[in-house]
């Protein structure tokens, strides 16, 4: 067994965003490159711990990582409850749609009329990370928040609504922030806290410090 601050720790991790499809060839998904669960996942494993990657992303993962590919925001749903039970610690990075299509077409959809419009119905997505929250025993729970707008006020209400023990915002509307860089800035917010800035750094050194932080608080 590996020596570090999560020895023995059994820890999920989601990464990416969720793929919604619309007909066999196509679908909606956002621009979460899964570069910030990735490296959560990195830095869980190099503190000792056991980790289960869930991502929709290629990027390689890291060396000693089990990992389950998934596309849609259910199969995530499915595949963290599978194994929820088993983890101390869930890492909720992915960028989960909130809607998906009601019902994706068995065919390719062909090209409307000339000048017809397109419409397709959406419904809403299981709230992955508010039924972690709700099912909760022993897990501590990370969430994040992608905001282009009032980042603490819009953090603070998931954070209480979704029962997380941590939670990081991010304001994805600034360069070297958020979706697809290798950088970040995070807000943290816990409850009955102050809110802490961690500045400007690598998404894995940002990782490594919280990490660090949330291996003494589930000890
Ligand atoms: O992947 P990268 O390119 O590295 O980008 C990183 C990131 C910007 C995607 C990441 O830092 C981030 O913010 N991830 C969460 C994105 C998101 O879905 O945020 P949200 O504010 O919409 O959701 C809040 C939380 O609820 C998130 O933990 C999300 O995983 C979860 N959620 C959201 C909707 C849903 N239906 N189910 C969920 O579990």
């Amino acid at each position: 067994q590996k020596d570090g601050q999560l020895k023995g720790r059994k820890v999920i991790v989601t990464a990416g965003g969720t793929l919604e499809p619309i007909d066999p060839v196509r679908y909606i998904s956002n621009r979460s490159s899964g570069k910030m669960g990735l490296a959560f996942a990195q830095a869980a494993s190099e503190a000792g711990a056991e980790v289960l990657l869930i991502t929709t992303s290629d990027l390689p993962v890291p060396f000693g990582v089990e990992v389950k590919r998934v596309e849609t925001a259910q199969q995530m749903l499915d595949a963290i409850l599978a194994r929820y039970d088993w983890a101390d610690l869930v890492v909720m990075a992915a960028a989960v749609a909130d809607y998906r299509f009601s019902q994706p077409a068995e065919q390719k959809i062909k090209k409307q009329a000339e000048h017809q419009a397109l419409h397709l119905d959406l419904v809403e997505n299981p709230d992955i990370l508010a039924q972690l929250g709700a099912a909760k025993t022993h897990q501590y729970l990370i969430g994040f928040a992608a905001e282009t707008n009032d980042l603490l006020a819009h953090a603070s209400e998931k954070l209480k609504k979704k029962h997380v023990d941590m939670l990081l915002a991010n304001d994805v509307s600034k360069e070297n922030i958020g979706f697809g860089y290798d950088t970040n800035e995070l807000l943290i917010l816990e409850p009955d806290k102050s809110p802490i800035t961690l500045p400007l750094a690598s998404k894995l050194e940002l990782a490594r410090k919280i990490l660090l932080d949330v291996a003494k608080k589930i000890k």
